[in-house]
């Protein structure tokens, strides 16, 4: 401070200097703060709730009114228009696409329908469609149980609390049609108090728990990806949790990799079915995509699903959430150039060339699969024994344990390429030593030729091949959606119409 006082005693005109820069520094100062007060005021306004919003509130419409802008790019994961290269949002009959599927889902409900997923707002209509949940006639009836309705809907957390989880994992899928009629939504991520994310289902805090971790303990950036690792995981319905109900449970107790996950159903010695020709005791990987992002990259750099799949937006000088939850490549510039300063063309073409690869390899798993359980089929045919046919069968389940992880991981590739490559090899592996096994068991057998390729280059044909009768399938459900659904919808808005009237009292 010295030297500014002599400064000035020699120069007096210094101190004016000092003066006016100070002023102006204030001026502008004022200035920025006063424009951070009016876009704050705006924001207070834009999200100030005009609606109460009850606890459970399974509409997202009635949300909207409360935050238009985050309801109106949710809507639009109704969008079906964009399509990359691999996925996007249009309906994609994977089953046409790839009829190995057919072949390695034999006797199990992936074989009759399997499509690429399509947005959150239609969680609901694709699973009412699917020929996978059957055809019920009533409350009591149908292939699926209640628990398939979990990652489906905001009436799922609403009917939780009613019923009681352990209540609402019992019972069959058509038991719950006319409650579970809401897509995705608000309220599966969002507490309706504060509008912070919440974790709605029981089976991701379960798991933390089993694992010894705390989810309240979760960062915000965590629970930016935590809300989607409440469906976006492996999970199998436990039938020994509570009597009488398809538990839903996330298999993490020894860890969240493959093999891990392998251990934890060999252990306990659990099949989701018993494959149609080779007779392997299966495992149907749902769609670890969490667990597999988790290897990667971008999670390691802690960058959230959020972050990719909704980046924020600017409209009318507010910024906001995107909630069009969808493939980034359609909106390079908000979910990626926002860290990376490539071209949109090299930013998609990166993620191209690593689907491409793994794709290569996974088609090559896939034939050695099919192969092995055609060749099972064989060596049973010719009368091998139980005891002949244990470790193949074993090798079978693994292999394709490992090939479904990583297909059903949807955006592995991307989301953790090394990984995903790392879990095709070694199914690679096991399918190869399975298929030796299964030469030499042919060979004692008396059989020495090459168990003929079966002819599946179409869906139809592949499921001809394994024997189902798709064409009465299909006509069954018509008439469930004829006869069952619309009592489904009629009962489902009189209990909604019952909702307003509660809340006007
Ligand atoms: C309540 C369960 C649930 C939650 C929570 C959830 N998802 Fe989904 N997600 C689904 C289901 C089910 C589908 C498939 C819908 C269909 O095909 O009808 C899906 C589809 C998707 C798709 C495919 C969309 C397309 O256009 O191809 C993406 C991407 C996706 N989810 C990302 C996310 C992200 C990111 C989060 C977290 C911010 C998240 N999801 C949270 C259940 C959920
Ligand atoms: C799959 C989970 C998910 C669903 C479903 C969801 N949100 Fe969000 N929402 C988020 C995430 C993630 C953020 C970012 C939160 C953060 O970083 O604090 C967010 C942020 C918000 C915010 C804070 C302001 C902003 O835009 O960042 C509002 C308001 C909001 N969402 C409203 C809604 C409404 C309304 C719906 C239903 C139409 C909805 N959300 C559905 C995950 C979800
Ligand atoms: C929030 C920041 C962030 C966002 C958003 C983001 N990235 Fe990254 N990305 C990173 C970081 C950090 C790394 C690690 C590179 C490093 O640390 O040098 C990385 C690495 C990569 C790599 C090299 C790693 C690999 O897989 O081989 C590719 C390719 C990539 N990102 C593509 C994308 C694309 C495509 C998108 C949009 C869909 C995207 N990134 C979105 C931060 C981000
Ligand atoms: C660094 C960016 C990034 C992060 C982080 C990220 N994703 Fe992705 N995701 C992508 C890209 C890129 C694709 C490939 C899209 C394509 O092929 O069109 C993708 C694909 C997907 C798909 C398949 C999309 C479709 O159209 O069928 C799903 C589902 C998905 N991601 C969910 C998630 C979930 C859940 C998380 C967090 C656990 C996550 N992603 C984290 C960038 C990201």
């Amino acid at each position: 401070m010295k030297a500014l006082t002599d400064l000035i005693a020699k120069r007096p005109w210094m101190a004016w200097l000092v003066f006016f820069v100070t002023l102006i520094i204030v001026f502008v100062l004022g200035l920025i703060a006063a424009s951070i007060t009016e876009r704050r005021a705006e924001a207070v306004f834009v999200n100030t709730p005009t609606k109460e919003i009850s606890n459970f509130e399974p509409r997202n419409e009635v949300w909207g009114e409360n935050y238009p802008r985050e309801f109106q790019s949710y809507y639009e994961t109704a969008d079906t228009t964009f399509a990359s290269k691999y996925n996007g949002g249009a309906m994609i009959d994977m089953l046409e696409v790839d009829p190995r599927l057919v072949v390695l889902w034999a006797g199990y409900g992936f074989a009759k329908d399997y499509n690429q997923g399509r947005g959150h707002y239609f969680a609901v209509t694709d699973l009412v469609n699917s020929l996978r949940t059957g055809a019920p006639t009533n409350d009591k009836d149908g292939p699926m149980p209640s628990t398939c309705w979990t990652c489906k809907s905001p009436d799922v957390p609403r009917m939780m609390a009613e019923e009681g989880v352990g209540e609402f994992y019992k019972g069959k899928w058509s038991r719950l049609g006319a409650e579970v009629v809401n897509p995705i939504g608000c309220a599966d991520c969002h507490d309706p108090k504060t509008m912070n994310l919440r974790i709605t289902r029981p089976a991701l805090v379960e798991a933390f728990e089993r694992m010894g971790k705390d989810i309240k303990k979760a960062s915000h950036q965590e629970m930016r990806s935590l809300v989607c690792a409440q469906c976006h995981v492996e999970y199998y319905f436990n039938k020994k949790t509570v009597e009488g109900a398809n538990y839903l449970t996330f298999p993490w107790d020894n860890g969240m990799s493959v093999e891990a996950m392998e251990e934890y159903y060999d252990n306990m010695n659990f099949k989701d079915w018993t494959h149609a020709l080779s007779k392997a005791p299966m495992l149907k990987a749902q769609h670890p995509g969490y667990e597999v992002y988790l290897t990667g990259v971008h999670a390691d750099r802690g960058v959230s699903c959020a972050d990719c799949h909704m980046p924020y937006k600017s409209e009318g000088g507010q910024k906001f959430t995107d909630h069009k939850i969808q493939s980034p490549l359609n909106n390079v510039a908000n979910s990626c150039q926002v860290c990376h300063r490539e071209e949109t063309k090299k930013l998609v073409q990166n993620v191209y060339e690593r689907q491409d690869q793994i794709i290569e390899n996974r088609d090559k798993l896939e034939e050695l699969i099919v192969r092995a359980h055609v060749e099972a089929k064989k060596a049973w045919d010719l009368g091998a024994t139980e005891e002949q046919m244990k470790d193949i069968l074993m090798g079978i389940r693994h292999a394709q344990w490992r090939w479904d992880y990583a297909a059903a991981s949807h955006g592995g590739s991307f989301h953790s390429p090394v990984e995903t490559s790392r879990v095709i090899s070694t199914g690679i592996t096991k399918a190869q030593d399975t298929r030796i096994l299964l030469a030499r068991l042919l060979a004692d057998l008396g059989f020495n030729k090459e168990v003929p390729y079966p002819d599946i280059a179409t869906k139809a044909k592949a499921q001809k091949f394994i024997g189902l009768d798709v064409d009465k399938m299909k006509a069954d459900k018509e008439s469930f959606k004829k006869n069952l659904l619309p009592k489904w919808i009629d009962e489902a808005d009189a209990r909604e119409e019952g909702y307003d009237k509660k809340e006007q009292i």
